[in-house]
């Protein structure tokens, strides 16, 4: 029988980014650590009452679910509890939260998520997640706006956990993408997918039609490209959307794909935030051999203006995202 790696000893036998970084391992206990309790609680969450709406809305607007609220505690309850983590911006605050110890020369690291990913899919049983990036602060002292206004390719380390039929941790420092199964018995993340790379043909289109009357003419034409009969190019593609991007890119990630949440008619710059989804799921993408736009330009090369800001966004196997692209 094949010996099981967890997490831990992955980490520090094989990641190379510690040897520079070696504050990287404390942050991600932290991650697992408050991840495991999400994931038990997202597997339980009927029993335990805590399904349904938080009665409150978040700075975007969108309705507060409890499972969200309860993901942003634990989080930012774990993370406090490291000396590394200087502090940490969530989707679901308005503002940055700075740790006391930030004013140490050791807390050198912020950690930006969404807790918890496709919210409107908790109360049924679907897939859902929590995504996250981190980076190196660059003040001294006190914490500024600016540390968290990044670009993506300043990302140290980036992931998700997906909470599905299994609960999987993927995770980049920027070399190459790993992915770890929780193992519920042993309470471990165990070494599952090593060195992933996306496929580089693929033929799942994951979109939401809902918006097709709000679409511009460049994604309506690359969508009824994808529906046109052409056996050659494995045409027309199958369709998959899930509604948590989180579970729309794990699945796209290991088969082949594209996802597209492009700009609307009604929202310009789409849906999906930057800092929280946008960035740390294109730093995976890339590093797993896929591609990401926003339309225009390398999504990772945005200097964010403010903490929520939002990106339209396309990503997934290189020949989609270039054939999206060759659109005009
Ligand atoms: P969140 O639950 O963190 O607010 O994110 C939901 C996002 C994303 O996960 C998903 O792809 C998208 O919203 C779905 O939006 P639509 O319902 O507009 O398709
Ligand atoms: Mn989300
Ligand atoms: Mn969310």
């Amino acid at each position: 029988m094949q010996t099981k790696i967890n997490l831990d000893q992955f980490l520090v036998n094989k990641e190379v980014t510690l040897q520079t970084e070696p504050g990287l391992k404390e942050i991600y206990y932290k991650l697992e650590e408050a991840t495991k309790k999400i994931s038990h609680v997202v597997n339980h969450a009927a029993l335990v009452g805590i399904l349904g709406k938080a009665d409150k809305e978040n700075v975007q607007g969108e309705e507060v679910m409890k499972l969200d609220e309860l993901s942003n505690d634990w989080l930012i309850e774990s993370l406090k509890s490291s000396k590394y983590c200087a502090g940490v911006a969530s989707e679901e605050m308005e503002d940055f939260i700075s740790f006391d110890q930030c004013q140490n020369e050791e807390a050198k690291y912020i950690v930006l998520f969404d807790p918890l990913d496709g919210s409107s899919n908790i109360d049924t049983c679907s897939a859902i997640g929590t995504i996250f990036s981190i980076y190196k602060r660059k003040s001294k002292g006190e914490l500024l706006l600016s540390d968290f206004l990044q670009k993506g390719n300043d990302i140290l380390s980036a992931g998700y956990v997906i909470y599905g039929s299994s609960t999987i941790l993927v995770y980049s420092m920027g070399h190459g993408v790993n992915a770890f199964t929780l193992d519920h018995k042993e309470g471990e993340y165990i070494l599952s997918h090593e060195k992933i790379q996306t496929p580089t043909s693929s033929t799942i289109l994951s979109i939401s039609f809902g918006y097709y009357n709000f679409y511009e003419k460049r994604v309506l034409d690359f969508c009824h490209w994808c529906l046109e009969e052409d056996k050659a190019t494995n045409r027309p593609l199958t369709q998959r959307y899930i509604g948590s991007m989180v579970a729309d890119i794990h699945r796209n990630l290991l088969k082949g794909g594209i996802f597209l949440y492009p700009a609307t008619t009604k929202s310009p710059n789409g849906k999906l935030r930057l800092q929280y989804e946008c960035n740390p799921l294109s730093f995976i993408q890339k590093q797993a051999g896929g591609k990401y736009t926003n339309g225009i330009s390398d999504i990772l090369e945005i200097v964010p203006t403010e903490l929520h800001q939002r990106v339209p966004i396309a990503l997934g196997s290189s020949d989609l995202v270039d054939k999206y692209l060759s659109f005009k």
